[in-house]
């Protein structure tokens, strides 16, 4: 059956990087149809809507997404794109390369965020002139779902250690569910695994990185750890994401449309490409998505390199090595 991708590249570099990531996965002769859909800057000056209801619908019709980048009306086209797919679990793995100046180079973290609530639920209020209020919603379901994702993501790519993060000695009520709630899928499935307070695992990420693997977190604690993490590998320009529901999922580098070098082909489209990865494994081409990531990898460690890891290669250069290399 072919396999419909539906491809929205977006603002700034997302216009470079994402026909990149295209070429790669075309070149593995998967047979799959990429159909292209607008969003962002561009599609809102032009019909005064970031998200056009056909790139929705598109979304939903598709067996999965790869996005590039929007620009200024980033929040219009991504959350609700995030939406559309259901997605439940952020995927956001740090991986220092051989070959890149990393912080820390022995890194291999995959942070599993939950998507859908926590403090980000939306649930704000002004109760009187100076003083605001913000609701935590964390639930037994969206727990379990999270945690039984990690759980299920560590054994099928390798990672022997896990560790659920969370607050639950000041946040007992809340943190409290979501620890008991990770800890009994851990147990049922007779696996090792941690608990970590999230701030003392801030530390630990920055100072031992290598004794972590797959990292389970509520919403805002998994974006922000994520992001720390992010700072050990090397730039965003490497740094890929999922975001995965139970019949949807939609792939995306972690930076945004990069104004200052947009135009001039020279942005690094790794972190797309292993996007890219993501999808393939996501639609069980695991072999496949292997072959990408060791493509990328051989690229890392022996160049060509765009300027943002030191080099003075383009875009293009890039993704031909990457291509020759598959
Ligand atoms: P950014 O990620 O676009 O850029 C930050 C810095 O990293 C810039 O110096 C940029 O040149 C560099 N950079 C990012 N990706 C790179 C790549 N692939 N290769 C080489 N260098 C790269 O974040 P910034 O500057 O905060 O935001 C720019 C615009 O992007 C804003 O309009 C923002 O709203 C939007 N944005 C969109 C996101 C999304 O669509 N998911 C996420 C973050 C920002
Ligand atoms: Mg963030």
């Amino acid at each position: 059956m072919t396999e419909q991708i539906a491809v929205i590249p977006g603002d700034g570099i997302g216009q470079e990087v994402t026909p990149a990531a295209v070429e790669v996965l075309a070149a593995l002769d998967l047979g799959f149809e990429f159909v292209s859909g607008d969003a962002g800057d561009a599609v809102k000056e032009e019909t005064g809507e970031a998200l056009p209801q056909a790139t929705r619908d598109l979304v939903s019709a598709s067996d999965a997404t790869l996005f590039g980048a929007a620009g200024e009306t980033a929040a219009d086209v991504i959350l609700p794109l995030r939406k559309q797919v259901e997605s439940f679990a952020n995927v956001r793995p740090a991986t220092a390369y051989p070959g890149v100046d990393a912080l820390k180079p022995d890194t291999d973290l995959v942070f599993i965020r939950e998507n859908t609530e926590g403090v980000y639920k939306g649930i704000e209020s002004e109760i009187a002139p100076g003083v605001t209020t913000l609701t935590r919603v964390i639930t037994e379901e969206a727990s379990r779902n999270i945690a039984e994702f990690g759980f299920d993501y560590a054994a099928q790519n390798g990672y022997d250690t896990v560790t659920i993060a969370h607050k639950a000695n000041v946040m007992r009520t809340t943190d409290g569910l979501f620890l008991e709630t990770a800890q009994q899928v851990g147990d049922e499935r007779g696996v090792d695994y941690d608990t970590a307070l999230m701030d003392a695992l801030a530390m630990h990420l920055i100072l031992r990185p290598e004794e972590y693997g797959v990292v389970i977190c509520p919403n805002l604690a998994g974006d922000m750890l994520s992001d720390l993490s992010a700072g050990l590998v090397g730039g965003l320009g490497l740094l890929p994401s999922a975001n995965v529901g139970h019949d949807n999922a939609l792939f995306e580098p972690v930076h945004g449309s990069a104004p200052d070098i947009a135009g001039q082909g020279i942005a690094n489209p790794t972190a797309t490409i292993l996007s890219g990865a993501m999808l393939l494994d996501h639609l069980d081409h695991g072999e496949e998505a292997g072959r990408v990531r060791s493509a990328v990898e051989s690229v890392l460690e022996s160049g060509p390199h765009t300027p943002d890891l030191g080099g003075e290669a383009s875009t293009e250069d890039v993704t031909a090595a990457i291509v020759e290399r598959l």
